[in-house]
């Protein structure tokens, strides 16, 4: 009744509106309709040229598709041979225009039914402009330049031949010995989603035909992370409820965003090798989420089930991989060599190998290479521009993380009269770019030497490396190092890794600074001159003594091309540090796995129950150090918790307000706090959203991250930040099946994982 008289009340103009908006509307809908009869009469189309093609293949030339090779220990004739035979459905780590013009060529011309190539390669953190390495990515809380960085690998390397990357890499780790822990976001699977998928829109584009476009791979599928002891390629146990809660998130949300591949992983997960893994691969990927891209298995793991002993034979474990669903072999020959045999006998259905051939065609006909297989030489022209090279700056500073700065030590003013540069990756131009780097070259690395010097003035600078590299253990240059620090009027320590130290198969199990940085950062603290250490490492390191000893630290990971332009504007304050960590920082290898996001002991310790192990008396009796969870060294804190960083300004957060104390389980609330920037400089901060659901079916972690905004604020400026909390965000597994529980929860937004303005609200029935 009420509608219809607000109607009839309505003056004129209120009507055009109404009918201006409802004809909007129309369009909208018909727009939106249009466009996705569109896709789907394109896939339509793809799925029946699929079909065509499939019905003209023979075994041979399907088994074919199926495998990816190196061609390495190729001769050019064996390789042209192999084309034209249509023998190999894929190959990688083969780049250059030429190049691949030249085997798609033969592939397009002279095999029996012009298949394309798709060539694939590891483009992890860019092609030839190098960004920071994706764990540094992850510590900008900027899903968005990132999604650019990644946009930028594309064009290049799709300039080079290459449509199809083997990134984004999404594997959770709580290790940091473990190397690859580089090369992924980090430990917190809200925030390795929000990467998963800004990496794979990034790497993808906004159009798959689009001869920018390349293929995402979203690996290693699955639990690769948890390599036991942190030693890369090692067993891994997970629980169902970790591996759906935790492990599996960033899958999902790179499945979501469109992955058009996935890769099995080298592990065995619970006993089983994830290349034949039948749970994860069928009944998670493609039955629960209903995943109808493509998988490759990782470099030989297929034949690596072998040595896993989980197949007897290169033949077992083609057809355990065939059958959980792994549809293309990365450099191995199991399948060229056994498929066939295990169809003749009847162990593998011809159905089966259809499928996997199938979503290979559906990825190259998806990419439009059928159509367009050839590279434009011309592409190559963008390579490094300096559009590029400019995001690479932002990307960078954006990644830098501080985690202390003594009253007035930084930034710099760029006036100063003197500065040492000291350390082994002041001027290491192939150290900075870090591991997973085949294209990229040291020569257009900006090294912060020659970055400050460009700031200063050349005479300003006294350099003295002080070590040659991170793990050089000579001390001979520590006394120039010493005298360039005395004649200076700050000391810039440039800390850290050389590249090799971290990524596959370069795992540590101590995690300190290699060689005697330790020891020459003690040395030049006693020159009394301030003393700002940049560490510049693929990991994060047990760097307590090296906090202790310096007035500023800033962690800048290995921050790719532009490393040392980016680390000047911070030091020199042009911009001010806006990073937070992606990770726990532990104090030593003996505290992993430490992560904010642990379930609550029965004996939780707090400052009062900890007994330091210097402090224990001599004479003591059973029960006299409280039997809480701690270790007698470490304590129970790490050294900087998740989500920490500083700036130059100082936050202040205050009003936190929810829109209800209580919601359904269908319910959404909102949660708000003020953000002030209390000090002088305009600066971006990263605000974090926190839960607890304090009782569950079972043990709940002690917080979760479930919203985080990076914000820019002017100085005295203050921003209020919502949130949206919707019910459906606290669901979890809990053994059974997917639940949201009534009952209480606390609500944090605040800085880092530590610290926050809290709420409580509650999930009624
Ligand atoms: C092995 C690595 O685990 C994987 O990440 C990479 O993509 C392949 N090799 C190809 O280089």
């Amino acid at each position: 009744m009420a509608d219809i008289e607000m109607s009839i009340n309505l003056s004129k103009t209120g009507r055009r509106l109404l009918k201006f908006f409802y004809f909007a509307f129309l369009l909208i809908v018909s727009i939106s309709n249009y466009s996705c009869q569109q896709v789907q009469s394109k896939n339509n189309d793809i799925e029946s040229k699929v079909t065509s093609l499939l019905s003209k293949m023979t075994l041979e030339e399907k088994i074919g598709q199926m495998t990816q090779i190196d061609p390495i220990a190729m001769s050019a004739d064996q390789i042209n041979k192999a084309v034209r035979n249509g023998n190999y459905g894929s190959f990688l780590n083969v780049s250059g225009v030429e190049k691949i013009n030249a085997l798609q060529k033969l592939a397009m011309e002279e095999s029996r039914l012009k298949i394309p190539l798709i060539i694939g390669r590891d483009v992890i953190h860019g092609y030839r402009t190098i960004f920071p390495i994706p764990l540094a990515m992850a510590s900008t809380w900027n899903p968005e330049i990132v999604k650019k960085a990644f946009r930028i690998s594309s064009i290049e390397a799709s300039s080079q031949g290459i449509k199809w990357t083997f990134a984004p890499m999404i594997d959770i780790t709580w290790d940091p010995r473990w190397g690859r822990i580089a090369e992924g976001c980090g430990e917190d699977p809200y925030l390795a989603s929000a990467f998963a998928k800004a990496m794979v829109e990034g790497i993808q584009g906004e159009q798959l035909t689009d001869p920018k476009a390349v293929a995402a791979c979203a690996k290693h599928f699955v639990g690769y992370g948890f390599a036991e002891g942190g030693r890369d390629y090692n067993t891994t146990y997970i629980s169902e409820p970790m591996l759906r809660n935790v492990v599996l998130k960033p899958f999902k949300a790179a499945k979501d965003a469109g992955a058009l591949t996935f890769m099995s992983a080298f592990n065995d997960l619970n006993g089983v090798p994830t290349s034949g893994n039948e749970f994860t691969l069928r009944q998670v990927l493609r039955k629960e989420w209903k995943y109808d891209g493509m998988v490759v298995s990782d470099w030989g793991s297929i034949a690596e089930m072998i040595s896993h002993g989980y197949c007897a034979d290169e033949k077992e474990a083609a057809l355990k991989a065939i059958t959980a669903g792994v549809d293309m072999e990365m450099s191995g020959t199991t399948y060229l060599k056994n498929l066939k045999t295990l169809i003749n006998e009847g162990k593998v259905d011809l159905a089966m190998i259809d499928e996997a051939v199938k979503n290979i065609l559906t990825l190259k006909f998806k990419l439009g290479l059928f159509e367009n297989p050839y590279v434009n030489p011309e592409a190559e022209k963008q390579m490094l521009s300096p559009e590029f090279l400019d995001h690479a700056r932002i990307v960078a500073r954006q990644s830098t993380v501080m985690l202390k700065n003594d009253p007035n030590t930084l930034p710099l003013s760029a006036r100063i009269s003197s500065v040492a540069v000291i350390g082994p990756l002041a001027d290491a131009p192939r150290d900075q770019l870090g591991t997973w780097v085949f294209d990229g070259k040291a020569e257009n690395s900006v090294t912060p030497l020659t970055a400050i010097k460009a700031v200063l003035g050349n005479p300003k600078v006294n350099f003295a490396a002080g070590l040659k590299y991170s793990r050089d253990k000579s001390k001979s240059g520590f006394a120039e190092a010493i005298a360039a620090a005395k004649k200076s009027q700050a000391i810039l320590f440039f800390a850290g890794e050389e590249w090799i130290l971290s990524g596959e198969g370069q795992s540590r199990g101590e995690i300190n600074l290699p060689g005697v940085q330790e020891e020459l950062i003690e040395a030049l603290s006693k020159t009394g001159k301030p003393l700002i250490v940049v560490v510049m490492a693929g990991r994060p390191l047990a760097i307590g003594k090296v906090v202790e000893k310096s007035n500023a630290l800033l962690y800048a990971w290995h921050g790719g091309s532009m490393a040392g332009p980016a680390l000047a504007d911070l030091i020199f304050g042009k911009e001010s540090p806006s990073g937070k960590l992606p990770v726990t920082f532990v104090k030593g290898s003996g505290q992993i796995p430490f992560y904010y996001y642990h379930n609550m002991t029965g004996r939780p310790a707090n400052a009062k129950s900890w007994t330091p192990i210097d402090s224990i008396p001599v004479i003591n009796s059973q029960a006299s150090l409280g039997y809480k969870s701690f270790h007698l060294d470490y304590g129970f804190t790490p050294l900087f918790p998740f989500g920490y960083g500083l700036s130059y300004t100082t936050f202040k957060y205050s009003d936190l307000k929810l829109s209800s104390t209580e919601m359904s389980k269908n319910g959404n609330l909102t949660v708000k706090a003020s953000i002030l920037n209390a000090g002088n400089v305009d600066a971006d901060e990263i605000v974090q959203l926190y839960i607890r659901d304090r009782v569950g079916s079972i043990t709940r972690p002690v917080k979760e991250l479930k919203g985080f905004k990076r914000i820019h604020l002017k100085s005295r400026e203050t921003v209020g930040v919502t949130f949206e909390l919707p019910a459906s965000s606290l669901e979890f597994f809990n053994g059974k099946g997917n639940v949201i529980e009534p009952g209480e929860f606390d609500v944090w937004i605040g800085p880092n994982s530590d610290e926050g303005l809290h709420g409580e609200f509650a999930i009624k029935n």
